[in-house]
């Protein structure tokens, strides 16, 4: 393998504050196909994914789960570790950004930036917003200072913070975006990011110093470095890029850098005027996805829609999945993520045609030539279809994965697929097979499809690996033939005969669609129940078993012999019952009487000194004092409260 034919390609590292879902797998399985392809077309590939891990996102999320940074991460960790192996991703590496060579990584580019003069200590001021781990000027963000990506609600800050002098990098960015079209994919993205600069960049905040969970910076360790200064040096710190003896240092600069549509600018500014500072080379191309909704709308644990990946795989097999990412919409726009368009494209491109040509040619040589591969002896110029597709199809991938035009290469290998499966229409094996003199010819017409789905299953191993090997080992095929450079794939008549077929089954059932969606949908409501109890979210009919009711107070008296306790006589419809509530400190019995609050009245009874309470009020507490919920006098008692 020669040294000059490096490829890298990149996921961004995901955050680990929650489980991944399928925009995750996406990223991910485009850069494990186009790692499996350059791979098999001889590269020397580093394929690099991770997990972002730092930030005040997630000492938030962690915090409300009652873990540490570290716990929470290392638990995320383990589920991206994990879905990684269930969707047979080849990544050459995982970085951690609580690595410690990550973070002497980051020190050392930040001292790189601070000796070319471009970090000084200033004053922040201006709105962040922490889902998105991202600051906003006031004229950027949306009417009640939402942020302008994501529509949530931004944090007016003003503190101490290290500044970078990205404006300095506005001209060096435009004009290195103009001279390499390559740069910003696809192009329609690439204007977008021009229109961004053009509109003038400021120097960027890089340290934060109202919380802790990140990386110190080394001369002044109360101020935590900005999370995307820390997670973008990821794709530096996993090749030891500043250390010397790195033998991974020649991957860099990077092929391409995938990511979705939201995190863009971050690529390809910040990025870039962070790497200009450090006087290193520029990623060559970053490519940015489009985003999957579900059944239409934006995926999301409140509405119990984000789809786990795990279950997907579980469910339609790991390869289904990722070819259905891959095929159902152009790399690059945003696309739809439904059951039923899953279960078409399973039973219409992998059963119908891929599973079907399969099983049809393997169950034709086993039952003219008792499961022994033919000899190629009698040709003909028909054959040369099969023989010219196979070529367009490999030629065509080629160029379609150069600009990660996924869909189109699939499209391509589908072309062949159907070429082969009209083959067999035109060539007709079966009348062949009534002839004795044309065995010759039977044997040929079967070889030129075995062999065409030997072609076929390189092609699509980059895709689904599992099934590539699967179609090699049925039709006989040794996985020897070393395929060593692109050339080799459109190379035809390698199979040999004599070989005797394996047992095979059906690579790609075909699903019944209406059994798979009454499984899919039952399994989503436990799902669904699965994730709210973990969110510690109530649905509304647990809500509606709690019944809150109008209570007008008729007597208060204090619980003779305790400080706290008073004894209520409240009438929430029913005339009048007994509560006891601990808010002596914070009322006067006077101060309540006549006054409408708000009652759980559907509580079990339970004794308070020797008292019988049946029901609670309402009240909110700022640490001194209690607040009763009070209603205005004219609502009645008893009316609920919903
Ligand atoms: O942004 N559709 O991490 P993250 C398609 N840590 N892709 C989606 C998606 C969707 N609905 N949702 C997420 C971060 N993705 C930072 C990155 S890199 C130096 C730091 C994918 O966990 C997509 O690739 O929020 C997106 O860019 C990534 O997940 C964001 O993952």
């Amino acid at each position: 393998m020669s040294d000059n034919k490096t490829f890298y390609v990149t996921t961004p590292i995901y955050y680990v504050n929650d489980k991944p879902h399928i925009g995750h797998a996406y990223t991910t399985v485009a850069a494990d196909v186009i790692s499996r392809y350059k791979r098999m077309c001889g590269y020397d590939v580093f394929f690099l994914t991770g997990t972002d891990e730092h930030g005040q996102k997630m000492e938030l999320s962690a915090q409300k789960q009652g873990l540490k940074p570290i716990e929470l991460a290392d638990k995320n960790n383990e589920r991206f570790r994990a879905l990684w192996k269930e969707l047979n991703i080849s990544n050459d590496d995982f970085i951690r950004t609580t690595q410690s060579r990550h973070k002497e990584a980051v020190w050392e580019m930040i001292r790189k930036m601070q000796s070319n003069g471009d970090i000084y200590l200033g004053e922040y001021e201006g709105w962040y917003c922490t889902p998105c781990e991202a600051y906003w000027t006031e004229t950027q963000l949306l009417e009640g200072n939402l942020c302008p990506d994501c529509g949530r609600e931004t944090a007016k800050l003003k503190e101490s913070s290290y500044f970078f002098k990205m404006s300095k990098y506005e001209d060096a960015i435009l004009e290195h975006i103009n001279n390499n079209p390559d740069f910003i994919r696809p192009e329609s993205r690439r204007n977008e990011i021009i229109s961004f600069i053009k509109e003038g960049l400021r120097d960027l905040s890089i340290s934060r110093i109202n919380f802790s969970w990140g990386i110190p910076m080394e001369e002044n360790e109360k101020h935590v470095i900005y999370v995307w200064v820390d997670a973008l040096t990821n794709y530096l710190s996993a090749l030891g890029y500043f250390n010397e003896e790195s033998h991974r240092k020649k991957y860099w600069p990077a092929d391409f850098h995938l990511v979705g549509k939201d995190i863009l600018r971050f690529h390809t500014v910040y990025w870039p005027a962070m790497l200009f500072s450090a006087g290193i080379p520029l990623p060559k191309s970053v490519f940015a996805h489009g985003w999957w909704t579900v059944d239409g709308q934006k995926m999301s644990k409140s509405m119990g829609n984000a789809i786990d990946p795990f279950w997907l795989v579980e469910i339609f097999g790991r390869d289904a999945f990722r070819y259905f990412l891959m095929r159902e919409v152009p790399f690059g726009l945003d696309g739809d993520f439904s059951f039923k368009a899953l279960i078409h494209r399973i039973n219409g491109d992998l059963a119908n045609d891929l599973g079907n040509l399969v099983s049809r040619s393997i169950g034709m040589v086993k039952k003219y030539f008792d499961g022994i591969v033919p000899a190629y002896t009698d040709k003909e110029s028909i054959d040369e279809n099969v023989h010219n597709a196979i070529a367009k199809s490999a030629n065509d991938v080629d160029n379609h994965l150069s600009k990660l035009a996924y869909n189109k290469a699939l499209l391509s290998i589908w072309e062949s697929i159907s070429v082969m499966n009209r083959y067999i229409d035109e060539a007709k094996p079966w009348v062949l097979a009534k002839d004795e003199s044309k065995r010759g010819r039977l044997g040929s017409v079967l070889y030129t499809v075995l062999d065409g789905l030997r072609a076929v299953s390189h092609l699509v191993y980059p895709f689904m690996p599992e099934t590539a090997l699967e179609i090699r080992r049925q039709i006989g095929s040794d996985d020897k033939i070393n395929l060593t450079c692109q050339e080799d794939l459109s190379k035809v008549c390698l199979l040999k005969s004599g070989e005797k077929l394996p047992e095979s089954t059906s690579i790609f059932p075909r699903l019944d669609e209406k059994e798979m969606l009454e499984k899919i949908y039952g399994k989503k409501e436990e799902k669904k129940e699965e994730l709210m109890q973990e969110d510690n979210l109530i649905d509304f009919s647990t809500f509606e078993q709690v019944e809150i009711k109008a209570g007008k107070v008729l007597e208060v008296e204090q619980v003779k012999k305790s400080e706290k306790l008073l004894k209520l006589l409240v009438d929430v419809g029913d005339g009048g019952r007994t509560i006891v509530s601990g808010i002596a400190k914070s009322y006067h019995p006077d101060d309540l009487k006549g006054k409408v609050i708000a009652v759980v009245t559907n509580l079990k009874p339970a004794k308070l000194m020797g008292i019988e309470s049946c029901g609670m009020i309402l009240a909110a507490s700022n640490g001194e004092r209690h607040f009763v919920l009070e209603l205005p006098e004219s609502i009645t008692a008893g009316t609920k409260i919903k």
